[in-house]
């Protein structure tokens, strides 16, 4: 297929089967409101677009606008991301906001070279902001968009050593006429039919020149290289509790999950660290353990409860149980407190 062509039948193709997403407008319609392209690429970032949806209607009726967001109380915003996961996406996000309305007069800059000077805007996002929102011709490159081209192209570099060559190959069928609906529609077509697993060759829009469908196996791309396991780490977390109440942290604003509230524990180690940690003396329960991989490492946390009479420590609150889901707890700590209530009829409950 002709370079030009790839954009051509792509285009047709988006044009009959985009997907409807709150972030995007109809075709036709006026562009995108920057700051609404700009907050679903930061949310859509290692997160899937039916996750995503939720949380962007909450954050967009919450603060309509750049500035609402800007002018937000931080922990609020941090709490309304609880569940997204990656955490520095959240303070970068407000740290954005402050930054569009301090620096740049409350618009976003209309460029990438602009764009990747904010705070959380890398190379990714600043194309596919320029491009999305201000119809900028900018080479937008995310997982489905490397799948789908390093089918196209049958390219044999194995990621991610060969992402600088499979990004040159995207430039190379990037329009300079509707870059951004170009952009989407790589991506439309990447989750919905050059999936991961089960290609639909037979419907795809660009099956007539695509190498990996004429070897007969499309799956085998994109070539990744061998990976490492995930170092395991193990740690524990403690569910103090009083009077209806469990007592909360707020994580250190640097590292890990930071500056969200969370249940005190201690150190992550590559060994299980037992009651090391343990906030106070009392008489500790397991309640068992709860499993999550984080991007460099897997974390195995057990989860042991107490009742106690007394304030554990200086930095943290009481937080009512029955009012725990408010309270902005990452799915880590989130699934650790479900876990913690599910045992606490059988705690010997302290009623102070
Ligand atoms: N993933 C990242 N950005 C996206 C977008 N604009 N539409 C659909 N999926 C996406």
């Amino acid at each position: 297929m002709r370079v030009d062509a790839v954009a051509e039948n792509l285009l047709a193709w988006y044009d009959k089967h985009r997907r409807r997403l709150p972030w995007r407008t109809e075709a036709g319609a006026p562009p995108a409101d920057p700051y609404r392209v700009w907050l679903s690429e930061v949310m859509l970032q290692q997160t899937t677009v039916a996750a995503v949806k939720p949380y962007f209607e909450r954050f967009t009726s919450r603060w309509p606008t750049v500035a609402d967001l800007a002018a937000a109380d931080a922990a609020d915003v941090m709490a309304a991301w609880a569940g997204l996961g990656y955490y520095a996406r959240a303070r970068n996000l407000i740290a954005c906001a402050r930054a569009v309305v301090g620096d740049h007069g409350g618009r976003f800059p209309d460029n990438e070279a602009a764009l990747r000077t904010l705070p959380g805007i890398g190379d990714y996002s600043a194309a596919a902001v320029a491009a999305i929102a201000f119809g900028r011709r900018a080479v937008v490159v995310d997982a489905n968009v490397e799948r789908v081209v390093s089918r196209l192209f049958a390219f044999a570099g194995p990621l991610p050593q060969a992402r600088p060559g499979l990004r040159g190959l995207v430039d190379s069928i990037t329009p300079s006429d509707r870059a951004g609906d170009f952009a989407q529609a790589m991506m439309d077509l990447g989750s919905g039919i050059c999936s991961v697993r089960s290609p639909q060759c037979l419907i795809c829009p660009l099956s007539d020149g695509c190498a990996a469908r004429t070897s007969g196996n499309p799956e085998a791309w994109p070539v990744k290289a061998l990976k490492r396991a995930k170092p395991q780490r193990r740690g524990t977390a403690y569910w103090i509790e009083h009077d209806g109440r469990v007592w909360l942290i707020r994580r250190p604003t640097k590292g890990l999950l930071g500056g969200m509230r969370a249940l005190p524990s201690g150190p992550w180690s590559d060994t299980d660290p037992g009651l090391i940690d343990a906030p106070a003396p009392a008489d500790w329960r397991d309640v068992g353990n709860v499993a999550h991989v984080f991007t460099h490492f897997a974390l195995d946390l057990r989860v042991m409860t107490a009742a106690l009479g007394h304030v554990p420590g200086d930095d943290g609150e009481w937080w009512p149980i029955d009012r725990i889901e408010e309270a902005g707890l990452p799915t880590l700590f989130a699934r650790a407190a479900t876990r913690a209530i599910a045992s606490r009829d059988s705690i010997g409950r302290d009623d102070g």
